[in-house]
């Protein structure tokens, strides 16, 4: 049994909720997608919000967040349509519902409390759980196949990349020699062992179970396809909203905007613009949101949160 399944609170804070509902500016009747729907939170409000006539989709590659969501916004059930897919094939599902554009979309990244704290999912380095970390379990590579599986080098190049860990060669080489590794607290006591300090701020493994997660899921590439796909499918004064958890992402999102907003793309020596480029967005928010400390005291989670919110021209 999951820890969620006998949950009577939602097992899943969203975070920085009041900005998205007034970043989205749901209304009746309106069109609206909730990429990762997670436990429905946002969608939630967003139903809410945009009653009696607003329509939403929501998607998650992860069949647990879909039956919990599906509980939670049985009182619209029929404004709400929950698909099994990976938000990288959002223009398929839309194309699929018959809906050309919709007026928001919100996505916000990341891993749920309900799929940390569920350590047969493998996302934490605190419960003892297989290696796994995939958000979609019938996806074919876990975190098992990669720590056993790569180079060193190449474990070494992923956690650099993705934890952006100034030990990644150490942890790398330590890993190798410890093989085969199956557990998440194999994998935390073998970073335990070499690290050169600590108690320190963060556990020591928090950087490798980052980078490992976002290498199973394809986090990054998944991201870059969708940006485009989501700003296509928008209607013009449509909203998007993206909730980032880590620099990584957040970096994407920033350059994608901005690059986005722009009328000319020519370099800055050019002295005619012949790009023929054109802004097809405006940025809500020049620089991101971030949770106030009430929000952050009680929701740990939210702590690294940023939003950025843009309007299609
Ligand atoms: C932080 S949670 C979302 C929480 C939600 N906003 C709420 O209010 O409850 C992120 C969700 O994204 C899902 N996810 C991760 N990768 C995905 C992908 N490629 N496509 C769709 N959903 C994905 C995860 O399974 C997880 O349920």
């Amino acid at each position: 049994m999951s820890t969620y399944d006998n949950a009577i609170e939602p097992p899943h804070v969203s975070v920085l909720y009041h900005h998205i509902i007034s970043a989205l500016r749901p209304k009746s009747p309106g069109f609206y997608v909730d990429a990762t729907i997670g436990a429905g939170g946002h969608a939630l409000g967003i139903l809410e919000n945009s009653a009696p006539d607003g329509q939403l989709l929501g998607l998650d590659v992860d069949p647990r967040a879909l039956e919990l969501s599906l509980q939670r916004l049985s009182l619209y059930s029929h404004r709400t349509h929950l698909v099994h897919s990976s938000y990288t094939e959002l223009r398929n599902v839309l194309l699929t519902l018959g809906w050309d554009h919709v007026d928001g979309i919100v996505i916000d990244l990341g891993v749920s409390s309900m799929q940390i704290d569920s350590p047969e999912r493998g996302f934490s380095f605190q419960k003892n759980g297989p290696l796994d970390m995939r958000f979609d379990p019938s996806q074919p590579v876990s975190a098992e196949d990669i720590v056993n599986n790569y180079s060193e080098s190449d474990l070494a190049d992923l956690i650099w990349r993705y934890g952006e860990d100034r030990n990644s060669r150490r942890i790398a080489r330590a890993i190798v020699q410890a093989r085969p590794l199956h557990t998440t607290l194999d994998l935390a006591n073998v970073i335990l062992k070499i690290a050169r300090s600590y108690p320190g701020p963060i556990h020591p493994a928090t950087r490798t179970f980052q980078a490992l997660r976002i290498a199973v899921n394809r986090e990054l590439e998944g991201l870059e396809v969708f940006l485009p796909r989501a700003i296509q499918s928008l209607n013009s004064g449509g909203r998007l909203a993206v909730i980032s958890f880590h620099s990584l992402e957040d970096r994407i999102v920033k350059q994608y905007f901005r690059f986005e907003s722009r009328d000319c793309i020519c370099p800055p020596e050019q002295p005619v613009c012949n790009c023929g480029h054109h802004a097809s967005i405006r940025e809500i928010t020049r620089h991101p949101i971030t949770p106030a400390e009430s929000e952050i005291s009680g929701n740990v989670r939210a702590r690294s949160a940023k939003l950025r919110i843009i309007e299609k021209l």
